[in-house]
């Protein structure tokens, strides 16, 4: 308790840590629908930083804005040093390369088959690559998601869980710098979702990414979150570890402990 801090300024992992993604005083709104209203966080280098908040408080908001797919009404976004907003489309298309955002949906293309799925962020972003070398990336990729048996599966052919996995896949293939991960154990039995859960980990681990995740899974918190934040009423109520905020009184945070 004596660590947690209510409407705190955001504070480094480690004091000199890198910050990878930055928003102060972010607002959205939607009409009458403000759903942002001043939302201020700091993703260093190398963290996993968990954003919980309940359902429609803003959280795919939150993630749309960093990618430039929703443009915020007022406030910095910074990702890289760069301020999102004010980048034109190709600027924005080289930055969206070196991240990576898994959808809420796993939002594969179901008439294209898992290899042509992973194959095609690559055509995409006009990465260059011998037939070879993408062949290896595709396999290198699912090896990571323990899937390399899928490769010439059709979507409709995988079960949640493996689908949740080869949207991974496909995010993991350009070698992301950023992962953001919108509620990646939605929908998934409570042991799936925890092997979902320790592959975060391992690729924090093994790539030294740096990952925002969006859940109200707590049981996925607990196991990937170096930090945790609490989205409450368009602002960062909260900021702590898990242990710290779960033995929180606070009606806005007690909550998604109990
Ligand atoms: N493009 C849009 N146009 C209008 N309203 C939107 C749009 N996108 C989101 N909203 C509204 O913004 C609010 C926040 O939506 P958001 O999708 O961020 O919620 P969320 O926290 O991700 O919820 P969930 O946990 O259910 O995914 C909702 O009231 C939603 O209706
Ligand atoms: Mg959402």
């Amino acid at each position: 308790m004596e660590h947690l801090e209510i409407h705190p300024p955001p504070k480094p992992v480690h004091p000199s840590a890198e910050v990878m993604v930055r928003t102060r005083d972010l607002y959205k709104s939607f009409g009458d629908n403000h759903v942002l209203q001043g939302f201020n966080l700091d993703l260093f280098k190398g963290e996993n930083l968990v954003v919980l908040g309940k359902s429609g408080s803003g959280k795919s908001v939150l993630i749309k804005c960093l990618v430039g797919l929703l443009s915020p009404d007022k406030g910095l976004v910074e990702v890289f040093g760069q301020e999102i907003p004010k980048l034109n489309q190709d600027d924005l298309d080289h930055i969206r390369v070196k991240i990576g955002f898994l959808f809420q949906s796993s939002a594969l293309y179901d008439s294209m088959t898992v290899r042509e799925n992973l194959e095609f962020p690559l055509r995409r972003h006009w990465i260059s690559k011998t037939r070879d070398e993408v062949d290896e990336l595709v396999i290198e990729a699912l090896d990571n998601v323990g899937l390399k048996h899928a490769v010439d599966l059709m979507p409709s052919e995988l079960s949640g869980g493996m689908r949740k996995r080869i949207g991974l896949a496909r995010t993991l293939i350009l070698k992301p710098d950023i992962i953001l991960y919108d509620e990646p154990t939605t929908g998934l039995d409570p042991i799936t979702g925890r092997e979902i859960s320790r592959l975060i980990v391992d690729i924090q681990h093994k790539y030294n990414t740096s990952s925002i995740i969006i859940t109200h899974d707590m049981g996925c918190a607990r196991i990937v979150a170096n930090r945790i934040m609490v989205l409450v009423n368009g602002i960062c109520y909260a900021v702590g570890s898990f242990e710290e905020l779960k033995n929180s009184d606070d009606p806005n945070i007690k909550p998604f402990f109990d």
